[in-house]
């Protein structure tokens, strides 16, 4: 699997809206080739594009992710568009030849191998395979891969390298670790690279401290920022620029 240098952070990054379908699109029309985006079950099991336990920061409405059904969730508005669907999400990407790293979220009480088991469903049923399946839980990691028959690529998230990572990305069978880019020293990118595996860093909004990590050995870097990386033309949304960041 070859990764994109630069990966717009949940969606667009900055661009729209947070895990939304004109993140995705803004971050393709600036010439972004790879999106991040966050993956959590309704109360009745569909995979949806979302980050927080609750639907209180992005939306208009509140509550618990895990707690409302799907048609609940799409009643909400996210920027103009209704909360979108791990489905719809794969085949804007696909439309817009993005590459996708699908992070499985570990939510407050949720049931994280059955959040692996549906998106592996998903991805079962309509992804072109473009991509990445990530997250801090090998049990989800493992669980989404009980239902792919075919060859996918994994990706451990960590924060930083704790002593046991080895044995879990391992365990995960990952091509990749996702790591918190303020423990992406020399010592870590070396050790991550020396064991065979890509590196991905998150989340880095400086251009001058991607490229530093891109020159020490990262394979890649998350953004909220890719237009720091990517000419702004052409870009419909560009009264949207700017105004819209994810929450730290
Ligand atoms: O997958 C990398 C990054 O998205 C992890 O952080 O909290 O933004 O999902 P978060
Ligand atoms: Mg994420």
């Amino acid at each position: 699997m070859v990764y994109p240098r630069i990966i717009a952070h949940r969606g667009g990054g900055g661009l729209a809206p947070e895990n939304s379908l004109a993140g995705l699109t803004a971050a393709a029309n600036i010439g972004c080739r790879g999106v991040e985006f966050d993956t959590m079950l309704s109360a009745d099991g569909v995979p949806v594009l979302m980050h927080d336990d609750t639907v209180d920061r992005t939306t208009g409405g509140s509550g618990v992710v895990s707690r409302l059904t799907f048609a609940e969730l799409r009643q909400l508005d996210i920027g103009g568009e209704p909360v979108p669907s791990l489905a719809e999400a794969l085949a804007r990407c696909a439309e817009l030849g993005l590459w996708a790293n699908i992070e499985l979220k570990v939510a407050v009480d949720a049931d994280i191998a059955a959040l692996g088991q549906s998106v592996g469903r998903v991805l079962a049923e309509v992804w072109n395979g473009h991509g990445v399946i990530s997250s801090y839980s090998t049990i989800a990691l493992l669980a989404a891969k009980s239902q792919l028959s075919r060859d996918s690529d994994y990706a451990l998230l960590v924060d930083d390298l704790r002593p046991d990572w080895r044995e879990r990305a391992v365990e995960a069978g990952a091509c990749a670790v996702h790591m918190a880019a303020g423990w992406a020293d020399a010592a870590a990118i070396a050790s991550v690279r020396a064991a065979g595996l890509k590196l991905a860093c998150y989340t880095v909004n400086e251009y001058t401290e991607g490229e530093r990590l891109l020159a020490a050995g990262a394979t890649a870097v998350f953004t909220d920022f890719p237009e720091l990386w990517h000419s702004p033309e052409p870009m419909p949304e560009a009264s949207q620029i700017l105004t819209l960041r994810p929450a730290a």
